[in-house]
């Protein structure tokens, strides 16, 4: 099978973890990375034996490298995600993909126009029971789809400095509700506010409604000392759980409660290698690039609504 060559821009706290499965994938070559920090850069690089590069622009050139994550501060991801889709690359951008949707809608049209992959590292479409969920909700085999509830909740990683909560966190319950209910929410009403951070909002409750009547509540933290991660779905019949640090998954029933087991699968792993299976067989990725201009659209609904203290239509 043929090795697809892959670099890593912006390799911290979690970039490390792309170049550390690219070289571990059968699919994927790990060629290069690049971090502005030089030390970083050069660090991953002799842990990995491949080439180091401070600047992005210059690691564009090599021809080896097809494809590339980017995992930079938010702030930069559109950026440096237009310069490599220029250069003709393939591209993962991490979430939350851009700082405004008319940067993500740019990406879009650019890797369109030049036939090339995008998605987007909403990171939680690859986890086992989240996919059941789904397919439980589409099959209506927890009845009529009632309401799904969201929480997101930890302490502030104070490296995470260019971003609110609700670009870095609620947006992938954000981008998990559009994937359960397969639809955008018609309004978004939310409240938010900062308790300890400086520049962005700490702590967001953000409530989406849809067309049929159905709900969707998200609340994401800073501000809380332990760490939860859990999905609640509620239908005519059953309601699904999801603990998304254990991967542990429940159906609640009148009469019982069962607890189907899924072996534990990283899901970066599977993120990373259906992104090589997208480019290598030209197939469309589960995430696009427009599903990142939609969680976008909706956390800046979110955003506008705490602001306004009103609820915001969001254009479908
Ligand atoms: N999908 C997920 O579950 C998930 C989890 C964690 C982080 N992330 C995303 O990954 C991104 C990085 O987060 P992090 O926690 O690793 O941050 P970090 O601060 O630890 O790392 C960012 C790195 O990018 C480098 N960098 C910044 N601008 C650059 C540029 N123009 N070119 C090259 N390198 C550059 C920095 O020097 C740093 O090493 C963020 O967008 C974050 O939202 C996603």
């Amino acid at each position: 099978m043929r090795k697809l060559g892959v670099a890593v821009i912006g390799t911290g706290f979690w970039g490390k973890n792309h170049a550390r499965i690219y070289k571990e994938l059968p699919s994927t070559e790990l060629v290069a990375i690049c971090d502005v920090n030089p030390e970083r850069a050069k660090a991953i690089a002799d842990q990995y034996g491949v080439k180091a590069y401070t600047s992005s622009g210059q690691m564009l050139k090599n021809k080896e490298v097809e494809a590339i994550s980017i995992c930079t501060w938010s702030t930069v991801l559109a950026k440096e995600a237009l310069k490599g889709l220029r250069a003709g690359k393939h591209v993962l951008v991490e979430k939350p993909m851009a700082t405004n949707t008319k940067e993500a809608e740019k990406l879009c049209a650019t890797a369109e126009q030049n036939d090339l992959v995008l998605t987007v590292g909403f990171l939680m479409r690859f986890i086992p029971g989240l996919q059941v969920i789904r397919e439980a909700v589409e099959k209506k085999r927890i009845g009529e789809l009632v309401c799904a509830t969201a929480k997101r909740v930890s302490q502030w990683p104070e490296r995470i400095g260019d971003v609110g909560v609700v670009k870095d966190m609620a947006i992938h319950d954000i981008d998990v509700m559009r994937f359960i209910s397969q639809q955008d929410p018609v309004t978004v009403y939310a409240k938010m506010g900062s308790m300890k951070h400086r520049k962005f909002e700490d702590y967001a409750h953000i409530m989406l409604t849809y067309q049929n009547g159905e709900s969707a509540f998200i609340e994401s933290n800073w501000l809380t000392p332990y760490k939860t991660r859990t999905l609640t779905v509620t239908g005519s019949d059953a309601i699904m759980r999801l603990d998304y640090i254990t991967q542990d998954m429940w159906i609640e029933q009148q009469k019982e409660t069962l607890q189907p087991r899924y072996p534990f699968q990283e899901p970066l792993k599977c993120e990373l290698e259906h992104f090589a299976q997208c480019v290598l067989e030209k197939k469309k990725p589960l995430i696009t690039g427009e599903d990142g201009v939609k969680a976008l659209q909706i956390a800046e609904a979110a955003m506008r609504s705490s602001a306004k203290n009103r609820a915001i239509n969001v254009k479908n």
